[in-house]
């Protein structure tokens, strides 16, 4: 059948281990780009992936072979998303193949995006072909990482296979591999249409693009079609697949993967994870493991000159065409006006937002300090979700007090160890299990408060292992907490985005040290100015800032024509990114001193 000839597999790899290199020199060694299309890395296509070197927007590409034993075949290979903001696209994406390539910086060793990623594939039911990647590199250590491999994660290695992303070498004996070791898709060709979507975007030509996988049944060009999660039907405009181009086809049947179109105008109506089945003779069971992707982090996101609040609102509407998993709605806040809450999946895509938003929409942005969502039991017997601190009910209102929790595991040298334990410990973790990958690297695992990572624990995780240590985590529960609202309070008012909630033991370090930090950010003003860290009207921390009676000018003693004009370029620079709080201005540092406590 057509179906032997097929291979859908992925790529799993911890960022940086050379997944997007090792895609690229699998499409040149196939002869599907050139050396030269692929200097672009044809994989990842935005500008801020590339800069960033994550890939974010998965995308497919049938590869045509010719393998050694004449026969021609299709390998499909799928992206998947590099990060762990984004753990259930790359489920879904896996779940549309059959194999993974394991890819393992051989000079690195296993770290713990490559554990989480195996997990997910085992999941999938996945055969898995370890790959060690970077063998011309002299650090190189394949047998150490193959023991590593072993041990650790329980995969077989003695059919891994050695090779250079970078040089190509090994590499056609692993496309052959490919076709060799992972089993062909299952399905029935002749079954009602079931497919799942494990990818989609919105084209402003074409509207919403859905990338799919037929598991039963065809499709073709002109068919009704159902979303399965929505119950809304379609016609399919446009079938096709990326070969790396479009290229349109009149059917796909079980076993392949490809693209439409169906005039659908919102993202929200195509979501990853849904299975399209047909309008007139319906699958009665959906594809399992479709969960609707739910923001985790928030923060009010605010135009720093007003006048640039349309402006804002309609890129919040272009962006969120092409991103479900991003949500907003409109917010006031009276330190810092009209501005919106926006939802993300995790603290890389708040940024990866953000960024979007102020160089492709050119928005200077005050964003406040990313929350978590809370949920609260109050007096009245209500259940109240809180993802902005300023709205968290008065003590006397509540019963109980819940946060969310994750579970991480950390790896890293074991030198390190006592140091990652530490913060751990020290950001509230319940330590689950510690365990030796090899001789030198450690799995820790701890359940976390999610709220605790929020704040500064990357970068503390890197500098306590110097930057040895790699994390993954997922969500867990939520538990009940001791926890309370933090105010900042400036001249005696309350600046409602810079409320935090914070667990009751760490609230007077805490409210020390943003109040600390509010004093060196804040620019000293003509008056003075008090800064008081409260919970409820208890005053916990102050700082003052002593006025200054004399304009920056006066410091140049009127001398340096061109250090003057320096002076008042910097002063207007200062300018852009600050919020008049009644009299003080306020700078977007101050908006994310609780952030970096250092
Ligand atoms: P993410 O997209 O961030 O997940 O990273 P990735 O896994 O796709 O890694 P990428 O392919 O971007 O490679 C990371 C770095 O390793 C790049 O600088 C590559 O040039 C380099 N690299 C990849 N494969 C090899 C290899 O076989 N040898 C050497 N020397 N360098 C390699």
């Amino acid at each position: 059948s057509k179906r032997e000839h097929i291979r859908n597999f992925s790529i799993i790899a911890h960022i940086d281990h050379g997944k997007s290199t090792l895609a690229d020199r699998i499409l040149e060694k196939t002869g599907l780009i050139t050396a030269r299309d692929q200097r672009d890395q044809y994989l990842d296509r935005m500008d801020i992936e590339r800069e960033r070197g994550i890939t974010i927007k998965a995308q497919s590409v049938r590869i045509p072979y010719k393998a050694k034993n004449g026969k021609d075949y299709i390998l499909n290979l799928i992206d998947t998303p590099g990060h762990v903001d984004f753990g259930y696209e790359v489920s879904r994406s896996l779940a549309a193949c059959e194999g993974s390539l394991l890819v393992v910086d051989a000079t690195q060793g296993v770290e713990a995006q490559t554990l989480a990623n195996v997990y997910l594939a085992l999941e999938n039911n996945h055969e898995i072909i370890p790959v060690l990647n970077k063998v011309d590199l002299p650090s190189a250590d394949v047998d150490k990482v193959k023991v590593e491999i072993e041990e650790g994660i329980g995969l077989d290695c003695s059919h891994a296979v050695p090779v250079s992303a970078k040089t190509g070498i090994g590499v056609e004996e692993l496309i052959e591999d490919i076709v060799d070791r992972l089993p062909p898709p299952e399905g029935d060709p002749d079954a009602p249409l079931k497919a799942l979507v494990f990818d989609s975007w919105y084209d402003s030509y074409q509207g919403v693009v859905v990338l799919f996988r037929m598991i039963d049944g065809k499709i073709r060009k002109g068919d009704r079609i159902k979303m399965f999660s929505t119950g809304i039907s379609y016609e399919v405009v446009r079938l096709g697949v990326f070969s790396p181009d479009i290229l349109d086809i009149e059917q796909l049947e079980a076993g392949e993967v490809g693209f439409f179109c169906a005039n659908i105008k919102v993202l929200s109506d195509a979501k990853v994870g849904d299975t399209v089945t047909s309008e007139n003779n319906p699958t009665l069971t959906p594809i399992e493991g479709f969960k609707e992707a739910k923001p985790m982090v928030f923060c009010g996101l605010y135009p720093s000159d007003s006048v640039d609040y349309e402006q804002l609102k309609q890129s919040l509407e272009k962006l969120q065409l092409n991103d479900a998993a991003f949500s907003y709605e409109p917010e006031t806040s009276q330190a810092l006006g009209f501005g919106f809450r926006c939802g993300f999946l995790g603290l890389l895509h708040m940024e990866i937002i953000q960024e979007r938003l102020e160089r492709e929409f050119q928005i200077d942005l005050i964003a406040t300090a990313p929350s978590v969502v809370y949920k609260v039991e109050t007096t009245d017997g209500k259940t109240l979700m809180i993802d902005n601190p300023s709205k968290l009910p008065d003590p006397g209102r509540i019963v109980t007090l819940y946060e969310p929790y994750v579970s991480m595991e950390v790896h890293v040298p074991n030198e390190y160890v006592g140091n990652i334990l530490k913060l751990c410990e020290e950001k509230r973790g319940i330590q689950k299990d510690m365990r030796y990958l090899s001789a030198t690297r450690v799995v820790i695992s701890y359940e976390l408060p999610f709220a605790e990572i929020v704040y500064d624990f990357f970068d503390r995780l890197k500098s306590g292992s110097k930057g040895y240590a790699s994390m993954d985590y997922e969500f867990s529960e939520y538990h009940s907490s001791d926890l309370v609202r933090l105010d900042m309070r400036i001249n005696g008012d309350p600046v409602d985005a810079l409320a935090v909630i914070v667990h009751r033991e760490k609230a007077y370090y805490y409210g020390r040290a943003v109040a600390l930090k509010l004093k060196r950010t804040i620019p000293r003003q003509l008056f003075e100015v008090i800064i008081q860290a409260s919970i409820g009207n208890k005053v916990i921390a102050r700082e003052r800032n002593a006025p200054i009676g004399k304009n920056v000018i006066a410091k140049c003693y009127g001398g340096d024509i061109t250090r003057k004009r320096k002076l008042l370029e910097k002063q207007k620079e200062g300018k852009k990114r600050m919020k008049r709080m009644g009299n003080v201005e306020l700078p977007q540092e101050a908006f994310l001193a609780a952030l970096r406590l250092d």
